[in-house]
């Protein structure tokens, strides 16, 4: 499968997209998600960006991971107005200082806790967000519903081990667009599921990790311009992938 090259040619302009796009964005209060929603809401091509985060100032665009019933809401006032034609997914845990959950460096590390959170924040909550949003795609044009995933979730390329919950439940979210992607094809032939990797990003996720880096660091602001990019870039064949900020394939 070939690499997207619109990110090398530097183009977040959206022209594979249809033009007054309705946009969801889950996760804009994030460091990504809010960059990505700053980005789109501010862009020509989009009529309308709905956004959703746990603590919402409008409690009607709040949802809880385990709550089910919050995921199905928003999609039932969702299914009220025009159809999507991109869904983005920018939730994600690798620490929470709150519930003392930190990456493990060794399995002697790994708690219930810790693994129950990992995957509900970066597999369930994605894949219910999925559930409710994927259905509501426009047909007869190119939509993207794309998660943000993590190059630490292919199983191939993990040199390094550690950090066992957040590799795994990434890894878990990847196949589950893969599944979501051979399903869709069915029917919406011209949706593309993908997983994102946005590189090292200067965020709340990241900032404890950040001084032992060996590569840049974006500010979110430039990751989400690469992400659009990608997302500008990719073809109903790469449904089912997950690729990185610089349009390269991550192998599963
Ligand atoms: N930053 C990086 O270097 C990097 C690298 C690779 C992949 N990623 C991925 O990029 C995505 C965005 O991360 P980020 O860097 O923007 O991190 P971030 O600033 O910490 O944002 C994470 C988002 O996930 C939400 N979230 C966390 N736990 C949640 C829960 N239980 N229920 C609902 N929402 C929850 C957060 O909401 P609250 O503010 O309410 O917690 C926030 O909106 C994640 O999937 C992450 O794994 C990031």
């Amino acid at each position: 499968m070939s690499e997207v090259t619109q990110i090398i040619k530097g183009m977040d302009q959206l022209n594979s997209l249809p033009d007054a796009m309705r946009v969801a964005i889950f996760g804009t209060n994030g460091g990504i998600g809010e960059a990505v929603m700053e980005r789109l809401s501010a862009h020509p091509k989009v009529k309308t960006v709905e956004s959703f985060s746990r603590r919402h100032p409008d409690p009607t665009r709040r949802f809880d991971f385990r709550d089910e019933a919050s995921l199905a809401h928003i999609g039932e006032a969702l299914a009220q107005q025009d159809p999507l034609h991109l869904v983005i997914v920018a939730t994600g845990m690798l620490h929470d200082q709150d519930q003392q959950i930190h990456p493990e460096k060794s399995l002697k590390q790994l708690t219930h806790e810790g693994m129950s959170t990992a995957f509900l924040v970066n597999t369930i909550g994605p894949a219910l967000i999925g559930k409710y949003t994927l259905p509501l795609l426009a047909k007869n044009s190119k939509t993207v519903f794309a998660a943000i995933s993590a190059r630490v979730g292919s199983i191939s390329d993990n040199q390094l081990g550690g950090w066992h919950s957040y590799r795994a439940a990434k890894a878990a979210l990847n196949m589950m667009i893969k599944g979501f992607a051979l399903e869709m094809k069915r029917n919406n032939p011209d949706s593309v599921i993908i997983g994102l990797h946005p590189g090292t990003t200067d965020t709340g996720l990241s900032a404890p990790f950040q001084s032992s880096l060996r590569h840049t660091l974006f500010p979110p602001n430039v990751a989400a311009g690469h992400l659009l990019g990608v997302i500008d870039g990719v073809e109903p064949y790469h449904s089912g992938s997950v690729i990185a900020w610089d349009g390269q394939i991550i192998p599963a």
